[in-house]
């Protein structure tokens, strides 16, 4: 480790609501002879014991004494954000701290799900229509297409706060509704077209401006009333068409040049149907639960350690030699019931499944709130065929027991 002027090198990771994969890049962070310094809003939050220091920062007030305590104790190396939600506060740090970083043009747009449409609109590499503003803007604000989706532009994740609406009257009610939550009376939100089609998501990276696509998903059984995914995410996709793969990678390169991004993990997630390739969202982070496992054993490629390695060296290191079969998987648990889940099957039963390759269960957890997607657990699995990952699936489903009881357990842990 290196030590300037008594202040201690370290790479920053952000975290909000204990996401952000800080356990995991801590890890990277030590092996390679830095420190890391967790900023989280979480008080006692339980990933400060894996890093070597932290500091807790609500994301919300000013950011000036934080940045004074950081320039008085620190030399900042790198700062690692895999948190959408705090690309915003992102951009404050880097601007605070005086540092260069390549992303920075990119970022401007990533940081707002209104701000990212707006550019792709004057680009010209998306046509849907859309409004944004607080909820009170869009109060005011005639909206002339229905069904139209709303949801928030910075504070996302885990489908929050995000509406289908059919009419007017429902956008307004819905409004309203929202209004009266303090948490996002003073938000932006986006109104858009809805999109119609079978949803998908590509997780690549970009190295010298160029997209390296490793993994593209098709979402299966998806839950479009409340805009979740599925009981599955698979990946070669099996309905998508090769030429819309091929319009969406057009696309994806034009917003690589467009945005000048440098370096950067993304997650992209979108719809296609018979007459469109469309872009729902763009988050500069590979995609959260399985998919760095399913990643990783399709391609050899660890994301967390790519995304470690955009931020903080000069080339990302070549993938392991690997032979998966042809398809994987990832099996979901999303639970749609307020309590306290508990696993009867343990992972250790569900790892000894021939073709399982990784999983977690969240035993313990706290479901309080049905707002969000609650998945409880989730497994990477593979197969040589469609047929035989769909029955190994229905397997896992069928045998995976678990409860969710109402009452508190003294072990219950919360979730954000
Ligand atoms: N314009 C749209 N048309 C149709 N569906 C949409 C649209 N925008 C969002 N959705 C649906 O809502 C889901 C959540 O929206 P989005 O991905 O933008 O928010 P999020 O909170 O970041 O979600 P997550 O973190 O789960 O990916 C999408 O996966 C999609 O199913
Ligand atoms: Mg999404």
């Amino acid at each position: 480790m290196k030590n300037k002027g008594n202040k201690m090198d370290v790479i920053i990771i952000m975290s909000s609501d204990l996401a952000g994969g800080v356990r995991k890049f801590s890890a990277f962070i030590r092996r390679d002879g830095f420190k890391s310094l967790l900023i989280t809003n979480v008080k006692d939050d339980p990933n400060a014991a894996f890093c070597d220091f932290s500091i807790y920062f609500p994301w919300k007030e000013d950011l000036n004494p934080l940045i004074g305590e950081l320039n008085l104790s620190f030399n900042i190396a790198y700062i690692i954000n895999a948190c959408e939600r705090l690309i915003h506060w992102q951009l404050k740090l880097i601007e605070g701290l005086n540092r260069n970083d390549p992303n920075l043009p990119a970022y401007y747009f990533l940081k707002s799900k209104y701000d990212i449409r707006k550019k792709l609109h004057t680009e010209g590499i998306e046509d849907i229509q859309f409004i944004g503003g607080t909820l009170r803007d869009l109060l005011n604000t005639q909206c002339h297409y229905f069904p139209c989706v709303i949801k928030p532009s910075y504070y996302s994740g885990a489908s929050r706060w995000v509406r289908t609406c059919i009419d007017d009257a429902e956008l307004k009610k819905t409004i309203v509704k929202f209004l009266n939550n303090p948490l996002l009376i003073h938000e932006e939100f986006i109104v858009e077209e809805y999109l119609p089609g079978i949803e998908f998501s590509y997780d690549g990276y970009v190295e010298n401006q160029k997209f390296n696509g490793l993994f593209l998903a098709e979402k299966l059984n998806f839950d479009y009333q409340n805009n979740h995914d599925g009981d599955s995410i698979i990946s070669p996709p099996v309905t998508i068409s090769k030429q819309s793969v091929c319009a969406l990678e057009k696309k994806i390169r034009k917003i690589v040049k467009i945005l000048h991004i440098h370096r950067m993990f993304l997650h992209i997630e979108g719809r296609v149907n018979e007459d469109n390739v469309n872009i729902i969202e763009i988050n500069a982070r590979m995609g959260g639960g399985e998919y760095s496992s399913a990643i990783k054993y399709i391609t050899g490629i660890d994301p967390i350690k790519t995304m470690f390695e955009l931020v903080g060296k000069d080339e990302v290191s070549q993938p392991e030699e690997h032979s998966p079969k042809q398809y994987t998987m990832m099996v979901k648990f999303n639970i749609k019931q307020r309590g306290v889940f508990k696993s009867l099957t343990s992972l250790t039963e569900i790892l000894a499944l021939p073709n399982v390759i990784n999983g977690y269960i969240s035993d313990g957890f706290e479901i309080s709130s049905l707002e969000r997607e609650n998945v409880m657990a989730a497994f990477t699995i593979c197969g040589d065929s469609y047929e035989e990952v769909i029955d190994l699936r229905e397997h896992i489903k069928k045998n995976f027991r678990f409860l969710v009881s109402e009452k508190h357990t003294i072990n219950t842990k919360s979730r954000s």
